[in-house]
């Protein structure tokens, strides 16, 4: 088969996540998180958690691979898996940094076993997200 079918790609994507979150420096919470957000040339950017003893400052793992990803010059993205142990969903505050850049991405939640336990578009888990369009005048894309 020379194009990767549907499950191919969700499972190559969390399987990425899970290599990601071995990375996680997680030593306050013991809960590693992993991501990898596929880009619209294809590119996979991945993340993981980085907790600090100042730990507001920590940043979660969808944010870390979307940093990494917007920082190399990617704006546009499809797809993102998240893993954690249990299934925990991606926070409030990277379900408002990934709306900036892909209010119509698709969100795949898994575990670190690899089990997919929900598939859903962004707009699923923020509702009226709050975006570019709402400033007009200082959004610059
Ligand atoms: N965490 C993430 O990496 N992503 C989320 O969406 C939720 C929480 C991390 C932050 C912290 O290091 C640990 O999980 C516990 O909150």
């Amino acid at each position: 088969m020379t194009t990767a079918n549907h499950n191919d790609v969700a499972s190559g994507l969390v399987q990425a996540a899970i290599t990601a979150a071995e990375h996680a420096y997680a030593p306050y919470s013991h809960y590693p998180v992993g991501a990898a957000l596929r880009a619209g040339d294809g590119t996979i950017f991945t993340g993981c958690n980085v907790e600090n003893a100042s730990y507001p400052a920590t940043i979660c793992a969808e944010r870390t691979a979307l940093v990494k990803a917007v920082s190399e010059g990617q704006r546009q993205f499809d797809l993102i898996a998240v893993v954690t142990r249990n299934g925990g969903f991606p926070c409030g505050i990277c379900r408002q940094m990934l709306y900036e850049f892909a209010p119509d991405l698709r969100i795949i939640v898994a575990n670190l076993d690899g089990e997919i336990l929900n598939d859903a578009p962004l707009s699923d888990l923020l509702a009226h997200g709050f975006g570019p369009a709402h400033l007009p005048h200082s959004a610059e894309k």
